[in-house]
């Protein structure tokens, strides 16, 4: 069982690296393979909007990355989404990847089926992250991707998707920060619960 993760952070190895690399490990631990993706290291040109893709199954664009990563996005049975928040949106890195997927799904959903998950985190509480996270969601839904949430159904309930933010309070009139993502001990739960019910819900789609 392989499951990708896909970094849309301009900044590599950082709080949204952080995050994804907690959903694999967890994955890891209940058997998957899994690989993290940084975008950053990876040239992928913009579309064109040349429509090549709503005849056939194929992108006009062969001379750069996205062959490599559509041919890992194929190969996966799970895929993660991570983006940080940039604006209450994705990255620009996180939509240009999402724009090239397209010959993916016009003539047929080539991901339909597989698990997917997002997560996302900003430097504010309230920074952006739910349209954020609904982006992803909306995106992987447009390929028939299965997307699970992070609620444990055994835990208390908390939020269901899994967002984080760098400030961690507010008190005295002072900004209180988080020197990472993951000194958020709610975020970094739901990171794992992400990576044990994806594991869950491919074993049991594959029988
Ligand atoms: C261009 C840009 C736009 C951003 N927009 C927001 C925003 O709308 N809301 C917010 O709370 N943080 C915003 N941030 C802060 C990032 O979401 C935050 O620093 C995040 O932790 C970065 O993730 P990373 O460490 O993986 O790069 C923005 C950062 C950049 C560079």
């Amino acid at each position: 069982m392989k499951i990708l993760a896909i970094n849309g952070s301009h900044r590599k190895g950082k709080n949204t690296a952080a995050l994804l690399r907690t959903v694999l490990e967890e994955a890891a631990a209940q058997g998957a393979t899994t690989e993290l993706l940084e975008l950053t290291d990876y040239n992928i040109k913009l579309c064109t909007s040349c429509n090549k893709c709503l005849g056939k199954p194929q992108c006009s664009i062969t001379d750069d990355d996205m062959v490599i990563v559509g041919e890992k996005l194929l190969a996966a049975e799970g895929i993660v989404l991570g983006s940080p928040v940039y604006w209450s949106n994705v990255t620009t890195l996180m939509k240009n990847f999402m724009d090239r997927t397209r010959y993916l799904h016009m003539t047929q959903n080539l991901l339909a089926g597989k698990v997917g998950a997002a997560i996302t985190n900003a430097g504010l509480r309230h920074g952006g992250q739910e349209p954020t996270l609904r982006i992803m969601d909306y995106f992987m839904q447009a390929h028939g991707i299965h997307v699970v949430d992070s609620r444990d159904p055994a835990g208390p309930l908390t939020y269901a998707g899994v967002t984080g933010s760098l400030m961690e309070d507010f008190k005295e009139d002072k900004v209180i920060w988080r020197r990472n993502a993951t000194d958020d001990e709610l975020t970094v739960a739901s990171c794992k619960q992400i990576g044990r019910t994806m594991v869950k819900l491919i074993q049991q789609l594959n029988g």
